[in-house]
Formats: C-alpha cells, structure tokens, sequence
C-alpha cells in the first residue's frame, strides 16, 4: 500500500523482485527518480511505515545517498533500492517534500 502525500492510500498488487521505484511507477503513481536509479539523487526518498522487514538490507551507500534528503526518518530508504520480497504487505508512505538535486543544479 502506497500512502500518497495527500494522506490517500492505494493498495497494489506487485510482481516480486521489483524496487519499490518501480512498482510505483507501473501503477502511474508519483515517486521522482531523477537519476534513475543509479543512487545519485535522493528523489525516491520514501518510508517504509510497515514491512520494512521484509526488503532487502540497505547499503552504506543507499544511506549515504539518503543523508541528502530533507527529512528521513529510521524506515527511510531509496525506492529505486529497496526491494520487497513479497512475504507480507508493506505500507510505504512518500514524503510531501523532496529534494531534487539534479534539477536544482547543486
Ligand atoms: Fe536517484 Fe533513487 S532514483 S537515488
């Protein structure tokens, strides 16, 4: 389940093995990805508030990367890095404000 900044929420069907960058974006929602996946940005900053347990172990750099992002909290990851396997539902909420690094030329 994505919960949107505006506080909706929609539940999602995804197919194992894919970021949640990914099945956000086959579902037409909203997460930037600015770098495309290549950790050079932070704009797929999202928290996962429930099921965190069942993605994959963040690395040294996906947190490095994730120290640019306006405001993280223990359940930030990278959406382009963090993978669910699929063993239970996760509840991952996208933040109102993202930096973009990129597109602001910093
Ligand atoms: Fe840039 Fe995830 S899309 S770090």
């Amino acid at each position: 389940t994505f919960v949107l900044p505006d506080g909706s929420r929609r539940p999602i069907d995804a197919a194992e093995g894919m970021s949640i960058l990914e099945i956000a974006h086959a579902e037409g929602i909203a997460i930037e990805g600015a770098c495309d996946g290549s950790m050079a940005c932070s704009t797929c900053h999202v928290m996962v508030k429930k099921g965190l347990e069942t993605c994959n172990e963040g690395t040294d750099d996906e947190f490095d990367q994730l120290d640019e992002a306006p405001v993280t909290t223990l359940q930030s990851r990278l959406g382009c890095q963090c993978v669910p396997n699929g063993t239970k539902d996760i509840v991952v909420e996208i933040p109102s404000v993202n930096k973009n690094l990129v597109r602001e030329g910093h």
